[in-house]
């Protein structure tokens, strides 16, 4: 499967997936959305209201000042991918628990393995705490991280800037670091651009020829 169709393949399934309780305050699941080469994915928490109605992450305020962090990085929302921890939505926007954020990461890592990005962007704890347990978001955001085949950076929440306006500046100067951050993550991984190398669900490219016995 390439990733294109991997990530098709899990966006039909969580549409349906009764793994939590969350199923029930599902209108529209939210898989996440973005080219299946991305170099960065954004991962944000849960679907708020308006992505329940939509189906796509990040279509509300936290979503519009996303928008405005990305373009003052030169990026645009297209040339990323953005998700979240939790694929449907936590009834009135309360906290994901333990059990239903271990329940849905499956999907989560199949995407990122299917993406195999340079750089994942974590925005607020929930996210953060998949990748630096324990750590303290007021300490390390904006600092790249090796983990693995790629590199992780802790930021704020976009909704949480919005509404403690003293994590503005903070969340705008990690995003203004981003073109930076980027070159140094392809020349450290020897990867330069957007091609996806490593789609593990690809069969390999020289198929055992069947024996033809006719
Ligand atoms: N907040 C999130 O964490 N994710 C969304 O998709 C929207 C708002
Ligand atoms: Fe399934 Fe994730 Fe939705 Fe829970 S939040 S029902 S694990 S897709």
């Amino acid at each position: 499967m390439s990733a294109e169709e991997t990530m098709g393949q899990i966006a039909k399934e969580v549409a349906v997936c009764q793994k939590c309780a969350l199923y029930h305050s599902r209108k529209h699941a939210v898989p996440g959305e973005g080219p299946a080469n991305a170099e960065i994915m954004f991962i944000g928490e849960g679907p708020g209201f308006y992505e329940n109605e939509q189906g796509r992450p990040f279509v509300g305020a936290a979503g519009q000042f996303l928008d405005q962090l990305l373009a003052q990085a030169g990026l645009k929302r297209t040339d990323v991918w953005i998700g979240n921890v939790v694929k449907c939505r936590p009834p009135g926007n309360r906290d994901p628990q333990l059990e239903e954020l271990a329940a849905c990461d499956i999907y989560l890592e199949r995407q990122i393995k299917a993406i195999n990005p340079k750089i994942i962007i974590t925005l607020g704890r929930y996210s953060m705490a998949k990748y630096m347990p324990g750590a303290k978001i007021s300490a390390v955001h904006g600092q790249m991280r090796r983990v693995g085949e790629r590199y992780v950076i802790a930021m704020f929440h976009p909704a949480a800037a919005l509404h403690q306006a003293s994590l503005k500046p903070a969340i705008m100067a990690d995003f203004a670091k981003l073109p930076e951050l980027l070159e140094r993550a392809r020349k450290e991984l020897k990867r330069n651009g957007p091609a996806s190398e490593s789609n593990a669900d690809e069969p390999p490219k020289e198929e055992p020829k069947q024996l033809n016995l006719f």
